[in-house]
């Protein structure tokens, strides 16, 4: 983590205690004297303690205070429009033409990174593929590969090898998606794209390897994303059959294009939706635990 602290400008803190309640590393400590940061080495930089302060007298380097924006004291969000906004993200499978600009797409970095993170490490990078040229190279790489894989599973001795290489767990998952797997192949035969459903946008949240608990840092990551991407009238749909070819063949994974060392985490299509949703669907009523 960076070494920097909170400062606090004791001339100005009114040694209300919110900073050193909120932090979760006790940094921060009130003694009589005011506010004193001490553990230093535990801070890991969430900037908790500078958006809480109300006199202003906290300030933390890593948080400039002209990248910080105002909340307003009630939610800014009501529940009734929030729940719209969750029912209008779906899963789009079918986009105009129409380009995203980039200022878009740095808005969709912008929510993204707001996600939660694990440690505060927000290990994500984002990479946007919008040449066309390059999104029908990873269509075709993607199809290709798809096409041996089904071919191995389909018979005997592809299978024993794909078992042995892979475990059976590998193999009745290859089997559960076979059937998606023939349509992205045959579609791409014919013209039509059901891997990245002629989305003018490939999004790719990635990560080093290594990182801790990065999967699923980057999974919120890509969560705000897609309701940012709603709240702009785009639309978009997650692509895990990107992800596939990594428990097959880790090295097929280079046709991404990723920085070394970077294993995707989320794949999304993004683009102008085709049709608008009229209603929200109806989800199946989910096991619900109340203690
Ligand atoms: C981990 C994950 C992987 C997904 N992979 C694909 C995919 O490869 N292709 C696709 O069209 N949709 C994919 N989806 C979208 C789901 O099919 C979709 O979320 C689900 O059917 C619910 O529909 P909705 O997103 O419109 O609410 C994926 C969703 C998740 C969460």
């Amino acid at each position: 983590m960076e070494d920097v602290r909170p400062e606090i400008d004791q001339e100005v803190c009114i040694s209300c205690g919110a900073c050193v309640e909120v932090c979760r590393f006790e940094v921060l400590k009130l003694r009589r004297s005011g506010v004193e940061a001490c553990g230093i080495g535990r801070c890991i930089v969430c900037g908790a303690c500078a958006v809480v302060c109300p006199s202003g007298a906290l300030t933390h380097p890593a948080m400039p205070a002209e990248r910080m924006r105002d909340l307003p004291a009630q939610p800014a969000v009501g529940y009734e429009d929030l729940m719209a906004l969750l029912g209008q993200r779906r899963s789009i499978r079918r986009y105009t033409d129409e380009p995203v600009p980039e200022a878009d797409l740095r808005r969709l970095v912008e929510a993204a990174i707001l996600a939660p993170s694990g440690h505060n490490a927000q290990p994500w990078a984002f990479t946007f593929v919008t040449d066309s040229a390059r999104l029908d190279e990873i269509r075709a790489a993607y199809a290709e590969f798809y096409r041996d894989l089904l071919a191995r599973a389909a018979d005997d001795s592809g299978r024993e090898e794909l078992a042995a290489r892979h475990g059976e767990a590998a193999l009745h998952m290859l089997d559960a998606m076979s059937g998606a797997l023939r349509l992205i192949v045959r579609a791409h035969d014919r013209g039509d794209d059901r891997l990245m459903w002629h989305a003018p946008v490939l999004a790719m949240v990635h990560s080093t390897a290594d990182a801790p608990v990065a999967e699923v840092s980057c999974t919120y990551a890509a969560a705000n994303m897609m309701l940012a991407a709603t709240s702009l009238g785009l639309g978009t749909c997650i692509v895990g059959f990107l992800n596939m070819p990594m428990l097959i063949d880790p090295g097929f994974m280079s046709v991404l294009d990723l920085p070394e060392g970077h294993v995707l985490r989320v794949g999304m299509a993004v683009g102008h939706p085709a049709r608008r949703y009229l209603r929200s669907v109806v989800r199946r009523e989910p096991p619900v635990t109340i203690i």
